[in-house]
């Protein structure tokens, strides 16, 4: 579908996702003339409220939570929004929707509430004739807990729209660095010959945070890490690291790859797995609560959680991907590294030859940094002596004067658009849950329970002991 929509509908538009990100997105895509002139943003929330009422909440969120230099004229924003007061499990409000959305619209639709009213939203918007040949509907995480409660919501929404007019969102597809890995890969000749298992020893793909339970507490002790970061964020980021060359960048070519990549992950077994719950400990400077702490509660729910993954094909056999993510880490980095194997022969007798490697970095510091060894300057009397040196891309230099955008925004004016490219499709989020779900069955198997680590740490030893099992370190 590459019509663009005129009107966008915001379920959940006084929460909290819409007001840290999603407006302030909006706000910063129109600042930059970026969204249609006719663009009609409508909002929903149970509240009852005024477009005013809303115009003033979506000012003071944008006060909050746009930077000043990217605000532009507040006023001509603001007069984009309206509202409309709806309960999404009473059907009745949906003509009072349809009737503020007017005939004939192009309709964006982007559903930012709990997954458990998706179905009473979709049966409404259906039967208010909100969801059309000419709607598209766009959903926020989490889609389910794992594979059986997935597909009921996909079926739910396949019920209403077809695939393409549903746009699933992850928003690191929305990150610039994200998307830069796919122009790193295919945009340069020299790497992709070295793209792998002949060249590449192993891959690393780590997520750390340094913030703990946050505001979530009942949501995040049901998921936990792996449901939380692995399942989506984590498992998008090796697949675009690890997919054949699409033949163009559009929506069927990337996914119909990534979606390979996905259902070649390999069952983890058993001693491939750690989980990590943090206890109180330093974090950025401060002194933190432990987790159960902060819940109040005894729990057996990961923070933490180190795979070691195979991809089973030609191109990664034999090269294992090592996955970590954890909340109240040392630091916040989200990186991806990649080892390199060892020269076959080495003409340096005496000297040591450490094999190269590089780090994507992705957030916060967008740079990457690949090794190579180098000779020494000076004069020998025996052979040349050699240091690794590191070849340093910083994106923000090279690119120095592009503002850094959120992520929603790409994401939004896709939606908009109707470009499904950086958006997932119904198979991807399948072939994730089921690998996610053979994974959490080997936990119950093993009956694994998560190991305590110091918040501020790198997580428990076991989790340096399932790499350094191999030879090889985390990246730090
Ligand atoms: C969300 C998770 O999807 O991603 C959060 O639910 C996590 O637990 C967040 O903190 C991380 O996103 P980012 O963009 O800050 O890396």
């Amino acid at each position: 579908m590459t019509v663009r929509a005129d009107t966008l509908v915001l379920f959940g538009a006084t929460g909290d996702l819409s007001q840290r990100m999603l407006l302030p997105s909006l706000a910063a895509l129109h600042a930059d003339g970026l969204l249609p002139d006719d663009l009609n943003i409508v909002g929903t929330a149970r509240s009852d409220m005024s477009d005013t009422e809303f115009r003033n909440l979506a000012r003071a969120a944008l006060e909050k939570h746009l930077p000043a230099d990217r605000r532009g004229p507040l006023a001509d924003f603001l007069n984009c929004l309206h509202y409309q007061t709806l309960d999404v499990t009473t059907p009745e409000n949906y003509a009072d929707l349809a009737e503020k959305v007017g005939k004939d619209r192009q309709v964006a639709i982007f559903l930012s509430t709990a997954p458990s009213l998706f179905k009473p939203t979709i049966e409404g918007l259906a039967a208010h004739g909100l969801a059309g040949e000419n709607t598209r509907i766009c959903l926020e995480k989490p889609l389910g807990t794992d594979l059986a409660s997935s597909r009921e919501i996909n079926d739910a929404v396949a019920s209403a729209f077809s695939e393409d007019r549903i746009f699933r969102i992850d928003h690191y597809l929305g990150k610039e660095t994200v998307q830069n890995l796919i122009a790193l890969r295919f945009a340069n000749m020299l790497f992709e010959p070295l793209w792998n298992a002949r060249l590449i020893e192993h891959v690393q793909i780590t997520v750390a945070e340094t913030v703990g339970l946050e505001s979530r507490v009942d949501f995040y002790d049901d998921a936990g890490a792996l449901r939380d970061m692995v399942q989506n964020h984590m498992l998008q980021l090796l697949a675009l690291f690890a997919m054949e060359p699409p033949t163009h960048f559009d929506a069927s070519a990337v996914r119909d790859e990534k979606v390979k990549v996905l259902r070649a992950l390999r069952k983890i077994s058993p001693g491939e797995s750690v989980t990590g719950q943090y206890r109180g400990g330093a974090s950025v400077g401060e002194i933190v609560p432990g987790y159960d702490e902060e819940l109040g509660r005894d729990s057996d729910t990961e923070t933490f959680v180190a795979l070691k993954a195979h991809i089973d094909n030609w191109r990664w056999h034999g090269t294992p991907f090592y996955l970590r993510t954890g909340k109240r880490m040392q630091r916040r980095v989200t990186e991806i590294v990649v080892q390199f194997r060892e020269i076959p022969h080495s003409i340096f007798p005496g000297a040591k030859v450490k094999p190269n490697h590089m780090v994507i970095g992705i957030q916060p510091e967008e740079n990457i940094t690949l090794s190579v060894m180098a000779k020494v300057p000076g004069i020998e009397q025996e052979g040349i002596a050699l240091r690794e040196v590191p070849l340093n891309i910083a994106m923000p230099d090279a690119f120095s004067g592009k503002e850094k955008r959120i992520a929603y925004e790409r994401l939004l004016l896709d939606l908009v658009k109707g470009d499904q490219t950086l958006f997932v499709r119904r198979d991807e989020v399948e072939a994730q849950w089921s690998w996610i779900d053979s994974i959490r069955a080997t936990w119950g198997e093993e009956d694994l329970k998560p190991k305590t680590y110091a918040a501020g740490s790198w997580g428990p030893s076991a989790a340096i002991a399932l790499i350094e099992r191999d030879g090889a370190s985390w990246h730090e």
